[in-house]
This record gives structure tokens, sequence and C-alpha cells, in this order.
């Protein structure tokens, strides 16, 4: 348990102390601080001992072992000369051993106060193994599904990212990050990672000064704002210069303009990785463009450690370049109460998976799963209507792969598969036939198909639990191809065949292309990674003891081809619409043609996604009308009030995330067709009708225009309130500058 006593909250008794140990300090134990080893590593005997005794390390990451955290505490604190404590840095990417939904999942409730309260029973757990440091939250916008790391990302929208970034950034330090309880958070990757060229890990970003300061900067400057501790910059390119030797994005961006005063961490050995960028000749030279970029700690590389200390005494780096890191680093540990309590005491803290851990994530895994599609009411089933269900496919019962990527803690035996749960709901009520039909989600062998289509003919109806496993998404895990891996487009059509009833769950780390079943079952439920207490979410969902409530934070291609596809796009100058497409399988190959529409669409395929963002339907059935607007008129500096009505004229209590959106029509830069602006989670009962309202300041509509100064521009701006991104409701106002 770390500080319970006279914690150094004080900035001033902060600054003093660092000041005081820095003047102590020599030049190899400031080094040593701005190096992370990984203490999980097959080191020799005594090799981190010694280092930590030499007082050359100032953290290590991924040692949950919390006996040997206080063990490395110890020898830190109490045998080296200047006894400063550790920071022990873990992946604490979506839960430690309760593990809630995958981000983006997450991302999904548009909850940021459930969400929040995830972060924070993610907190407890990990501090109770020892661990002070987590490098989360992951906010780099993502608009590219191929990317496995989408699974990590709050998705594609500015305004929920930058939510979210709050909420977990203040869930995992807690009100008082010297707290026992609390750990430091890190906002990660610094700058644009989600942007890499096809969707491809680690590969290069090329982004419009713009766009980086508009789109992607934005939930890394709400995370400074909120008082991320941390920083981690990014493993790709950015614009030529790798975030991690950028000195604008570190210094001039983070520093200078949002007065970050936290730590800045490399990626896993990327500082080295500069040289095979291409950036830097060698190790040395790398060593020397991060710190003059502003990187304070390396994570598991040996370039600082190597050659800093050279580098200072060249003169290419100086000496108050490394002052300003160490200070950094000192004032996070400070800011922990560290140098006070450096130990752990877990009896003191809540057990892990507790009930409470427990119901947190069951309720994001309720909010966070998707209603895409649902023909005809088939969803809720009724356990009182039907008498049998066949169960099939190979995500039912796959303990480990609901969880999800990112889970080095999370305990698999905690696990509850929507088989045992739907099994536990529905008792002896309804016969339950299960038949996994695959081996796993890639199998192509349809051997076991014929058991699947007789489980089926043999019951009232059939779900399909089907998707990707944890592997194929996260970190260095892209698919170029995106639909459900192996047979299980066959599957499905042969489960169709039957003439029951079909419902798809899809547990996935990514939005996938669901062209090729979508209008093969009737009705669709995307359950992402739910996580520990996936299983009874979904459960409930489908026999509709809860309401399914969550909206998609990212859009759904219908082919890959269409990628990027995204809310926010721009208009262009030839949009197209309806009357102007052409789709390939309509042109008249005898008859010359030179115009084909002469808009901006794929020829075989719609312009439009199969699934917009925020789409997310309900048992309840929503109406929205009345959109109104406060005044029509506002000026600079003021706000207005954009208002609906929203019914629920379904026979369900439902909670349903209603939507603002907003565009600029006339800019100095071409703006958004649309961009969210606010959304509320309420909950409606039957019948009843609610004025929903949003404030919108006229700084909520600032961008960064051609100067890259943010600015808001007077003129017309239409406004759409609903329950997805392609709702029609719209009304309008104008800013005016008097
Ligand atoms: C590499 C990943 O990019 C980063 O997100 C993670 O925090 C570090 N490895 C540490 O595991």
């Amino acid at each position: 348990m770390r500080a319970t006593a006279s914690r150094p909250t004080d900035p001033d008794t902060i600054e003093s102390r660092v000041s005081a140990l820095i003047a102590e300090m020599s030049l190899p134990e400031k080094i040593g601080q701005m190096t992370q080893l990984n203490a999980s590593e097959g080191y020799p005997p005594d090799y981190l001992g010694d280092r930590l005794r030499a007082g050359m390390v100032g953290s290590v990451l991924n040692q949950v072992d919390v006996h040997t955290v206080n063990e490395l505490q110890r020898i830190a604190v109490e045998e080296s000369r200047l006894g400063i404590p550790l920071l022990v840095g873990r992946d604490v990417i979506h839960g430690f051993k309760t593990v809630l939904p995958i981000p983006i999942g997450q991302a999904a409730t548009w909850n940021p106060e459930l969400v929040k309260e995830g972060a924070r029973v993610a907190a407890r757990e990990a501090a109770a193994a020892g661990v002070n440091w987590t490098f989360a939250p992951m906010i780099d916008i993502s608009r590219d599904p191929r990317w496995g790391r989408i699974a990590e990302s709050p998705g594609e929208c500015v305004l929920l990212a930058s939510r979210l970034a709050v909420a977990m950034v203040e869930g995992f330090q807690g009100e008082d990050v010297s707290a026992p309880d609390s750990i430091a958070a890190c906002a990660k990757h610094f700058a644009g990672y989600g942007a890499v060229e096809s969707g491809r890990d680690y590969a290069t970003t090329n982004i419009p000064d713009t766009k980086l300061r508009n789109v992607y900067l934005q939930p890394f400057k709400a995370a400074v704002d909120a008082g991320v501790m941390t920083v981690m910059t990014s493993f790709s390119d950015l614009n030529g210069v790798p975030p991690t030797g950028n000195e604008w994005l570190l210094r001039d961006v983070l520093r200078d303009e949002w007065g970050f005063e936290g730590l800045v961490v490399s990626d896993w050995d990327s500082v080295r990785q500069l040289q095979v960028h291409g950036l830097t000749e060698d190790d040395k030279a790398s060593a020397s463009e991060a710190a003059i970029a502003g990187v304070d700690m390396e994570m598991a590389g040996d370039a600082y450690f190597n050659h800093l200390a050279t580098l200072v005494e060249e003169g290419t780096v100086s000496i108050d370049i490394i002052d300003a890191a160490v200070a950094n680093i000192l004032r996070a540990k400070l800011r922990l109460g560290l140098f006070e309590q450096p130990y752990t005491k877990p009896d003191d803290l809540p057990a892990f998976s507790n009930e409470i851990a427990l119901q947190t994530a069951k309720t994001t895994a309720l909010q966070s799963v998707v209603l895409l599609k649902n023909d005809d009411g088939t969803l809720p089933l009724s356990s009182e209507a039907l008498s049998s269900v066949a169960l099939i496919g190979p995500l039912a019962d796959a303990a480990y792969e609901q969880l999800g990527t990112w889970i080095f803690d999370g305990n698999v035996d905690l696990s509850v598969t929507p088989l045992q749960s739907i099994r536990q709901l529905v008792g002896d009520d309804v016969d339950v036939r299960y038949v996994r039909a695959m081996q796993n989600s890639r199998s192509r062998a349809s051997a076991a198909f014929d058991d699947a289509v007789a489980a089926a003919e043999q019951s009232d109806a059939a779900v399909l639990f089907l998707g990707e496993e944890s592997i194929l998404s996260g970190e260095a895990h892209s698919r170029a191809d995106i639909s459900l891996p192996g047979d299980q487009a066959e599957l499905v059509r042969r489960i169709r065949q039957t003439g029951k009833p079909v419902v798809a769950v899809i547990l996935a780390g990514r939005p996938l292309t669901l062209s090729n079943i979508v209008d093969e079952v009737d009705a669709i439920l995307y359950a992402w990674h739910p996580g520990t207490m996936g299983g009874p979410a979904i459960a409930e969902l489908l026999f509709g003891i809860e309401s399914p409530s969550g909206k998609l934070p990212a859009t759904f291609p219908r082919v890959v081809g269409q990628i990027p596809i995204y809310y926010s796009q721009k208009n262009g100058g030839k949009p197209p619409t309806r009357d102007t497409v052409v789709h390939i399988d309509e042109i008249d190959t005898f008859a010359p043609q030179t115009s084909l529409g002469m808009t901006s669409f794929h020829l075989d395929t719609c312009f439009t996604p199969l699934f917009p963002f925020g789409h997310g339907l309900s048992y309840a059935s929503f109406e929205y009308r009345g959109i109104r607007v406060s005044a029509g008129e506002i000026r600079l500096g003021s706000t207005v009030t954009i208002s609906a009505e929203l019914r629920n004229a379904g026979d369900t209590a439902a909670e349903e995330v209603v939507q603002l959106y907003t565009r600029d029509l006339v800019a100095s830069i071409t703006r958004p067709v649309r961009e969210l602006k606010g959304f509320r989670r309420v909950r409606l009962e039957p019948g009843e009708t609610r004025t929903v309202e949003f404030e919108l300041h006229t700084d909520e509509l600032s961008f960064y225009g051609r100067d890259m100064k943010l600015t808001v521009e007077p003129g017309l701006f239409h406004a759409w309130i609903g329950g997805s991104s392609d709702t029609a409701l719209r009304t309008e106002f104008r800013i005016v500058d008097l």
C-alpha cells in the first residue's frame, strides 16, 4: 500500500524535493532514472538487483508478482545511494484480473461514467499487484478496422475518443493519484498511430497538419487537460519524423502549447528503432535524437544507458535536457507518493474480482453490445415461447477468446461464457443444443456442419456465435480481409437453409465486413470481445432481460475497398447521391458510355457504409421529432441550446444514446459533413417522451485553420439530433460576430 500520511501533493514541495534530489545525483544516476527495464526478461542472476543498487534503473515493467515488486522496491529504496523508488509499469488496458470489454467495446457504451468506473476497477486490482503505472488509455483515433489495434482504440470520432480519454485518466488516477488504489495513466501513442497506412501495424502515417490537430491530437489534448501523468510516443513514422524523435510534437506542441508537465516515455525499444526507420545512423544518434526531442524515459532499450553519458560529455545533449527529463520522472514518483510508501500491501486493497468489479464488467459488457439488425422483432428470444434453441459456433463457449487482446493478467477461470449463461438463464424451460461446428473461427473443415444443421432443424431458433478469436486483433495483428474468417459464412448459409430464425452474435476485436452474411441472418448482436462477464451480458440481451443500447464507435464498411470510410468525411466537390451512382452490373456493355454519374463513389459497392457510426438498435422503439434551436443567430462566445423530443413508442423500457451532430457549412478550410458535438444516454419507459437538450458553446465549434490557430468562424451551421450519424432530423443556426 502506498502513501497514507503527509503526501507531498503541494506542487512547491514537490518541486523543491525534485531540485534537491537532482542536485545530489551523479550523471549515471540521472541516466539510470531515464531507463526502464523489462523485469520479466531473463537477465543473468543479480543483474537487475545490482543495477537497482547502483541507482541505474528508474522504472521496471512487466512484473506483477507483488512480493517480487516489493523486493525490487526494497532494493531501490533501501540499498541504492539515493533511495529513489521505482515506477512499476504494466499494460492494464481493459482490466487486470477482471477483464472488461476491449476498449472499442467500451467505446460502444458511449458512457464515460461507466468507462471511468471500469478504469477504477482496473486500477484497484493492478495496484494490489504493486503496479503504479498503466500504459493506458490508448487513445489513437482509428478509421481503419484492418488495424489490429483498433481493438484497443476508442474508435473513429474526436469527441467520443476525447470524452473516453478523460474518463479513463480520471478512473485510473482517481481523485488523488497518491492514494493506494490509484495508478498513473499514460496517454498513448502520441501521435497519429491510428492512421497507419493500409491498417498495417507499425506502418507509416502521413497526416496533414490540420487533420493532425483537428483529429488525432484532440484526445491527447483532452487527456493532458484532465491531468494525465504520462504520455507514450508512437512506434509509427509521422510525416517523416517518428514521434520518438519528433521535437516539434514533444516539445513545441505537448510541452510549450499544452503545458504538459508529466513524463514522456518511449514505446518498447522505439528509441533504437529510430535507426531502423532511417532517421539516425546508430543507437548513439538515436539516443541523442530522442533525448533532444523530449523522450524522458526509454522503455526496454539500452540506447540511453549506453550512450547518454558520452553524449552529454561531448556536448551533444545538454545537461539541462537530462535534468529536465529526470525532473519529470521524479515529479511523477513524488506525486504518486512512492517516496513515502513504496511498498504494496495487497490485503489493504479490495480483493480481486469482487462483486463490484464483476458487476462493473457486466454492466459495461451489457452496454457495449450493439444490435445491428433485428428483422421482424426476432430478438429478444422468449424463454416462454421457445422450447428449444440451437447454440452453434466456435465462440459460444470460448472462455479465453471472449477476453480479447491485452489480457496479460486476466483470469480466464473467471470468464463466464454465453453457453454457460444461457443454460443457466433458461434452466429447464428451453432445451439447449450446443454444436461448436468449427474448431476455431479460421477453420476450413465443414465436417461438423451437418450436426449444426441438425441441431438447428430440431430447434425453434438458432443462435450462431461467430467472429474472430482474440489473437486476430491487437498489436501486430492486422488483417487485409476483415470478413468472417474460415468457413463461417458457409456455416451461416447452411443454417439459413433450415428456415429457422437465425441470430448471429459476433465476438470480434474490430468492425468486420459482414456483407456476405447480413442478409442470411434475422438479427445481429455485435458483442466485440466482451470480457469476463460477456456470457451473462449476452444471455440477458438475447432473452430480453435487458435491451441492447450500444452504439457503433466506428463505421462498418461493406467491403474493405471502402476504407477509410467514416462519418466525418469531407463533402468533396462531387459528392455522390442515390441518383448519381451507377452499379457495375448496370453498365450497358453495348452502348458507348462515357459518363457513369461523375460523382465520388465505387462502381462495385454502395457509397454508404453497411452500418453507420452511432448506429445501434433497441428492443424499444425510439422516435425523434421536434428539433429546436434556442436562437437562429448566436454571438461568438455564447451558447446555443439544441433540443429534440425523444419518445419510446415501444413496450420495453430501454436506454438510448441521443447524439448531436453539426456541420460548419462554409469555412476557410473545408470541414467534415458531420461532427459529433454531444451525446447523452437516457432511459425511457414505454410511452414516455422526453425533451433532450444539448448546450453548445461556440468554442466547441472551433477548429485549426490554415494558420494552425484554433478559430471559430461565423456563418451558418446545420445541427442534427438522432440515434445515429445518419439521422435526418435537422435544424440550423448562424454564428455572428457582433
Ligand atoms: C508496445 C505497445 O505498443 C505499447 O502500447 C505497450 O504499452 C508497450 N509495448 C509495453 O508493453
